[in-house]
């Protein structure tokens, strides 16, 4: 996509580095993550009005450590390092780097040393992040402080003649005080960005891309009726109107009500829309099967094959639409967490290939929030774009065991209930995802004066920003309370509820 603007972080390991990039697009500026092994020309091509070289777990004296191109000193680029970003910058430039005495973690008072640029308005004593072993003893030539702390005699440095900086400390992270503003003098003040980026521009932008990529071309996209897939479809809708068409599959693993709920929802698209219940298709593949990966492949496949057959009755087609995250395409150093290879995420893989399609990913280079945002300004339901995350197999990852009729309608009604209970108490938009789980597993309860043999029912709720780490929930025990009661109460079948307090890592949010 063309953007008027762009700041570029180049990405050494850090865990933050992502938030980086959120926080500079916060301002309104696009921004935008490369691996630090980015060339120079592919950096000329982005041609960025700055450049951020991230932190990172590494020491620059290592033998394998990350080092970028010698040449971005040259490039008349405003730079800017945080913490390994700094040490490698003054590294370069032929500064000393040393292990610290004392390894820093944590809060320590910024005294500014010089407030023009970068820290400008910059109070004396404000709180800053620290987190690093190593640090800076000797400043490259023609380079001066601009702030130290108690421990650290460098916090930041500053070239005296071209537009290069180093912080110590984390900008991004909440807990530096004045971190926005330092990354706002950055931006704007050294960068000369203005900070036009913003959900309407965006949309109008990508609105006209998608017009230029298909031509006169039609499009189909498989819409589950979450966030990503609804506002990406909004989108090349409002670019090719109904040349668009979107396929929704009821897999028979959806929730309470939810077909009807999200055919509802389509009805003033500016798409055309095809419903297809394929329930009992799916109902019977799955009939006996245990094993979560067989659930998720054999709906993965199922599905594909209800999306061509669809397909194939509107005549050739060559691009597909997806709902794909800024997430999922960086190609970033760091460690993402283990969640993506320990489970297959189906989604639509496999679609493109095995069709010959072209992908259309409107989003890719947004945030879930900022998808959020623009799906605002398209008008889509807030209802929409606030609901939790739901997996493409849907209950089937939540039904521990076989597959029946019978137990997708306890777990349906279970799961209202709770949902229903955290939307009345307004704890739904602050959980990331909740959900109940139907275990394989029988319980003694009482009930009146009998003894009870039946199922146990666990509650999952968690919060979290992308769903690769996640912390249980703490929900108000009078509000579990309610729900337990109202669940075992209501539903046949059920003698016994749980609240699931595993975080990711170790545990996953789903059970499956
Ligand atoms: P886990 O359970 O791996 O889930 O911690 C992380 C996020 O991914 C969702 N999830 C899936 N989404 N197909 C999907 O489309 C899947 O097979 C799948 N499994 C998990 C999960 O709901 C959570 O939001």
């Amino acid at each position: 996509m063309q953007h008027g603007e762009r700041i570029l972080i180049l990405d050494f390991g850090s865990q933050y580095t992502q938030l980086i990039a959120r926080r500079i697009r916060e301002l309104g500026v696009y921004s935008e993550i490369k691996p630090y092994t980015i060339g120079l020309d592919a950096i000329r091509a982005l041609a960025p009005q700055g450049i951020i070289l991230s932190g990172g777990p590494s020491s620059v004296y290592a033998d394998d450590a990350p080092l970028p191109e010698a040449g971005i000193l040259e490039l008349d680029v405003p730079l800017l390092g945080i913490c390994y970003g700094l040490q490698v910058l003054a590294f370069q430039l032929g500064g000393r780097v040393d292990p610290a005495g004392r390894r820093e973690y944590g809060r320590a008072a910024l005294q500014v040393d010089r407030d023009t640029d970068l820290f400008y308005g910059i109070e004396n004593g404000s709180q800053v992040w620290m987190s690093h072993g190593d640090h800076l003893t000797r400043l490259p030539h023609d380079f001066e402080v601009i702030g130290h702390t108690a421990n650290a005699p460098i916090a930041a440095i500053s070239s005296r003649s071209s537009k290069i900086f180093g912080l110590q400390f984390h900008p991004e992270v909440v807990h530096t005080e004045s971190g926005r503003d330092i990354l706002s003098n950055f931006v704007f003040r050294i960068c000369g960005c203005t900070g036009d980026w913003n959900a309407a521009s965006f949309v109008e932008t990508a609105v006209e891309d998608v017009r230029s990529a298909l031509g006169g071309e039609r499009a189909i996209c498989a819409l589950s009726g979450g966030v990503d897939s609804t506002v990406a479809a909004y989108l090349v809708g409002r670019a090719i109107g109904h040349r668009l068409t979107c396929i929704f599959v009821d897999t028979g693993m959806l929730r309470l009500n939810e077909a009807q709920q999200v055919c509802d929802s389509y009805r003033n698209a500016p798409f055309d829309f095809i419903f297809v219940d394929a329930s009992r298709r799916f109902l019977e593949k799955l009939q006996g099967i245990v094993d979560p990966e067989r659930k998720r492949k054999i709906i993965g496949e199922e599905f594909i094959r209800v999306f061509e057959e669809q397909a194939n009755q509107l005549g050739r087609i060559r691009y597909l639409v997806q709902g794909t995250l800024y997430p999922d395409v960086i190609e970033s150093v760091s460690t993402r967490g283990p969640s993506a290879t320990i489970k297959s995420h189906h989604n639509v893989g496999g679609l493109p290939e095995k069709m010959g399609l072209s992908l259309i990913e409107p989003l890719r280079e947004l945030f879930k929030d900022e998808v959020r945002r623009v799906g605002s300004e398209l008008r889509i339901d807030e209802c929409i774009l606030k609901r939790h995350p739901f997996p493409g197999p849907g209950l089937a990852v939540r039904i521990l065991g076989d597959i029946t009729r019978e137990k997708l309608d306890v777990l349906r009604a279970a799961d209202d209930i709770f949902i229903q209970e955290l939307r009345q108490s307004d704890q739904y938009d602050r959980i990331w995802q909740a959900f109940a789980v139907l275990l394989p597993i029988q319980t003694v309860g009482v009930m009146g004066d009998e003894r009870t043999y039946e199922n146990v029912v666990a509650l999952r709720a968690v919060t979290s920003l992308d769903g690769m780490t996640a912390d249980w929930a703490s929900i108000p025990n009078d509000i579990l309370a309610h729900v337990s009661n109202r669940i075992i109460n209501e539903i046949k079948g059920v003698n016994r509820v749980v609240y699931d307090i595993s975080s990711k890592p170790p545990s996953t949010i789903e059970w499956e």
